[in-house]
């Protein structure tokens, strides 16, 4: 199994950057491209609130720009919460670049590692478009 320690330490540096002057809840993510390339994110919120991003959103919309279609981890932190997992909606927005692994702090000081299909499991993708299973 892979050690996530950088990345998540990279996560949580990114985490700091977070603009959430409204839920104070700050977040950073790291993707994993398949070409082992990363990118990073924090949360961006909006005195709209809706308009709001998320730290996995940012992370994913940062990697496809640079051109990543694939991507095969993202690792989370939250610096004001323990246990902490993605929102149904970046669990979507992670299906679409078929991400492999997901890492979260278990907020206990380690990290847990879950396939994708545990965090999103009978997931509507892609392949859902042209009738076939994702
Ligand atoms: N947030 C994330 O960045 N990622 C998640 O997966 C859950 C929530 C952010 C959104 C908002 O800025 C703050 O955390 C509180 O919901």
């Amino acid at each position: 199994m892979s050690d996530y320690s950088d990345l998540y330490q990279q996560a949580r540096d990114a985490a700091t950057k977070a603009y959430a002057p409204y839920s104070g809840f700050r977040v950073g993510a790291v993707v994993v491209a398949d070409d082992g390339r990363t990118f990073a994110g924090c949360n961006v919120e909006n005195a709209a609130y809706g308009s709001g991003i998320c730290a996995e959103g940012n992370a994913i919309s940062t990697a496809a720009a640079a051109g990543v279609r694939k991507i095969g981890a993202v690792v989370i932190a939250c610096l004001d919460a323990g246990e902490c997992y993605p929102c149904g909606n970046c669990r979507q927005l992670m299906r679409e670049f078929s991400v492999d692994t997901v890492v979260v702090q278990d907020g206990s000081g380690s990290l847990r590692t879950h396939e994708f299909a545990e965090i999103l499991p009978h997931s509507f993708g892609p392949d859902s478009l042209e009738g076939k299973n994702g």
